[in-house]
């Protein structure tokens, strides 16, 4: 993935952040949702790309815009694989709540690729690079605690494991309790968990429990380019869910999913936040604009960048 094309990339998420943040608090999700993908399909559209979107909004005949399989950008340029989530946390965003981030990852054909990930759930690990290889979400919950506080050098009551708060994860959040270590629970948006996870010094030692397969697919991007680890499996609330991933997915569908399954090859990530949270900050106005902080991370070489832009309305493109 070439360098300039991923900062390229942080003006997309910066863009659909900004046109989400005038919906923070206002409580209305579907607003919020519909501004977020407005500007990131816009900003997009004017890449030198011959983009097409692996994870969207959903399948064309539910998604009118930044649907599966929709191609987008000028048609000049590298062919590009791009799974969105124009605004993860649209609860967090409409209630004004931390962690609404706009995210993007993509992966250039024939150099990277993202699993095709279908709209189920996902039970996911994710630990830094630390932790690489220690990993195996066969075991117990307790095995991959030991072997994780091992890397770190930390006790386990010292770590501290970020998931989804839901009634799903009552048998794990007590496992974790009972080896002693702390959890950190969030009411939307576990792909921060996992970015925040694979960061050093973010408080998250560790993403456990399940959460939506294509903000997996995301996260996995971002594991890749810093070297971490992930591993995940599929799960299916439905034998329709079940088929349909059968179609999408070669191979068996139980099976691990590791980072490479997941994120193969020369892939990027960006995210902007809308809410200030445990990765980033949101947008915040000036008396001509707005602040956004972004993360941008390339795993050919391993690079991640927080880039504090400075955005001037009076220039601002309209959607
Ligand atoms: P939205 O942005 O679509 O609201 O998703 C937020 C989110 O919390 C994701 O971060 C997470 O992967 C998924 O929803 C979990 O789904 P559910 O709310 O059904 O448990």
């Amino acid at each position: 993935m070439d360098r300039n094309l991923a900062l390229e990339f942080v003006r997309v998420t910066e863009a659909a952040a900004l046109n989400a943040a005038k919906w923070v608090g206002k409580g209305d999700r579907t607003a919020a949702d519909q501004a977020a993908c407005d500007a990131m399909r816009h900003t997009l559209g004017q890449m030198d790309i011959r983009g097409r979107i692996v994870i969207g909004e959903g399948e064309r005949d539910e998604a009118p815009m930044l649907y599966i399989g929709e191609e987008l950008g000028t048609g000049e340029g590298p062919a590009i694989e791009i799974a969105v989530d124009p605004l993860e946390g649209t609860n967090l965003c409409a209630n004004g709540m931390a962690n609404a981030i706009s995210v993007l990852a993509a992966a250039m054909e024939g150099e990277g690729r993202l699993m095709h990930a279908p709209d189920c759930y996902m039970d996911k690990l994710v630990v830094g690079p630390e932790a690489k290889g220690a990993i195996d979400i066969t075991m117990p919950v307790a095995a991959n605690l030991r072997a994780i506080a091992k890397c770190l050098d930390k006790d386990v009551d010292e770590l501290t494991i970020g998931m989804l708060d839901r009634p799903r994860h009552e048998k794990l959040i007590s496992e974790i309790r009972r080896c002693g270590a702390r959890i950190r629970l969030v009411t939307d948006g576990d792909i921060t968990l996992g970015i925040a996870a694979i960061q050093p010094d973010t408080g998250i030692d560790a993403l456990m429990g399940i959460g939506g397969a294509p903000e997996g697919v995301i996260t996995a991007a971002a594991v890749r380019c810093v070297g971490g680890d992930m591993q995940a499996r599929l799960v299916f609330r439905n034998e329709e869910e079940r088929k349909r991933a059968e179609t999408m997915i070669e191979g068996d569908v139980d099976r691990v999913f590791y980072t490479d399954d997941l994120a193969k090859g020369s892939v990027m990530f960006a995210a902007t936040g809308i809410t200030s949270g445990d990765l980033l900050k949101g947008v915040r106005y000036t008396r001509d604009g707005a602040l956004t902080e972004s993360i941008v991370m390339r795993s050919a070489s391993g690079t991640v960048r927080r880039i504090q832009t400075s955005h001037r309305f009076e220039h601002a493109p309209k959607y």
